[in-house]
């Protein structure tokens, strides 16, 4: 039974930064999310088609962000000591920050972005581009035979069909391998107010809770969970066939969800009243600023800030500009919304008075790369968990 909670209004693609020339035909949605009493998962209403999304177009490079690229060879290290897997298979393996960190003999990338897809490949690697699903894993199964390994990050919460994303995982995992994937995690996003996490690519937002009844009723055990804090908190869910160990981990995760109210449809009805209230906060924010004169700049060219950008229905009128590191997004447009996207390199920041951080969840990174804007008296705006000014 699925219950509306929150409607964001029209969106466009999150990560569709365009051109001029495609002002006139950008395509937008209803962002309405639910929840599901049953299995507890959240969801977005109306789903769009994932090939809107991921294409050859798809920006968004795991390898051009450090932390990342970082974070994805710290897990390879972990998994290959807790697990030493012989065969490895990544969904959603984007241009190979994690699957690098294994042999390319052993090792299968699943990417349905051609762009990222042929980058894999042409480091060696057996690279589908295709979307994950149970003939898919068919298919592999016959080539490769099953892997010991998969994983797969800020992927699987992009998938509508997880009863088939779960059955492939299933068919293609060997009797003792393990499945590990991450997402951001629901139970921080409701902690921290961050509904900017809601966006097309994220037709699910995980509670361990609701991941723990999925995997059940695939064949699949939830037997770990590592709370991390990329993407503003995300888990890292381990599982497997058959009869395995639950660790503690499960158990406290699942206890500290029903603590904060995961199983109760008010809570998401709290949570809604306080996305209304941020978005008032943050537009009387940005207004008083404006009013006083002082020029206001975005740091990070993110799906998160086309979320925020487009519900608050803020555009160049209160923010002049955007800086991205990403080449793909620079000399274009933010979606929806259509303020410029420049390199850092680009813009004198001392020019502004005021940051607001895209890139919410890189904030020490941001603040530590902007040293001189704070010492010459520059301030950060965010909305996460409240919005707040400060240096
Ligand atoms: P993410 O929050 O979805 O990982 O995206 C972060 C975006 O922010 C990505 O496009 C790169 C950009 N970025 C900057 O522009 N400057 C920075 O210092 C960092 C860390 C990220």
């Amino acid at each position: 039974m699925f219950k509306e909670f929150l409607d964001l209004g029209r969106h466009p693609i999150a990560n569709a930064f365009l051109r001029e020339d495609g002002f006139d035909t950008e395509f937008f949605f209803d962002l309405k999310v639910c929840w599901d009493g049953e299995s507890k998962l959240v969801s977005i209403k109306d789903f769009v088609e994932p090939e809107r999304i991921f294409n050859e177009d798809y920006p968004y490079n795991t390898s051009n962000s450090f932390p990342m690229v970082e974070h994805f060879k710290r897990t390879a290290e972990m998994l290959k000591k807790d697990f030493n897997p012989k065969t490895v298979l990544e969904i959603g393996s984007n241009d190979g920050p994690f699957i690098t960190n294994f042999d390319r003999e052993t090792s299968v990338c699943v990417e349905p972005c051609g762009n990222f897809s042929l980058k894999t490949a042409h480091m060696g690697y057996q690279s589908y581009t295709s979307f994950w699903t149970t003939e898919l894993s068919e298919k592999i199964k016959s080539h490769h035979g099953k892997m010991d390994l998969i994983y797969a990050a800020n992927c699987i919460c992009h998938i509508h069909d997880l009863d088939d994303t779960f059955n492939a995982v299933k068919n293609l995992l060997s009797d003792d391998g393990v499945f590990v994937f991450e997402d951001p995690s629901l139970l921080r996003i409701l902690e921290r107010g961050s509904y900017d996490q809601i966006y097309d690519e994220h037709p699910h937002i995980f509670s361990v809770t609701a991941l723990n009844n999925l995997l059940k009723r695939n064949g699949l055990t939830l037997f770990r969970v590592d709370n991390l804090s990329v993407h503003g908190g995300s888990n890292r869910i381990y599982a497997a066939k058959g009869n395995v160990g639950v660790e503690q981990s499960v158990a406290d995760n699942l206890t500290e969800e029903s603590i904060f109210g995961i199983n109760h449809f008010q809570t998401y009805e709290i949570f809604a009243k306080r996305v209304e209230n941020s978005k008032e906060e943050l537009l009387r924010c940005l207004k008083n600023l404006k009013h006083n004169g002082k020029k206001i700049i975005s740091i990070g060219a993110t799906a998160k800030s086309t979320t925020v950008f487009n519900y608050c229905k803020i555009d160049t009128e209160l923010i002049d500009v955007i800086t991205d590191t990403t080449a793909e997004k620079q000399g274009k447009f933010s979606p929806g919304m259509h303020i410029p996207i420049l390199s850092r390199e680009d813009v004198n920041i001392l020019d502004y008075d005021y940051v607001y951080l895209g890139a919410w969840n890189f904030k020490d990174v941001i603040a530590n790369k902007e040293r001189e804007f704070v010492e010459n008296g520059g301030k950060f705006i965010t909305h996460v968990p409240q919005v707040m000014v400060f240096s």
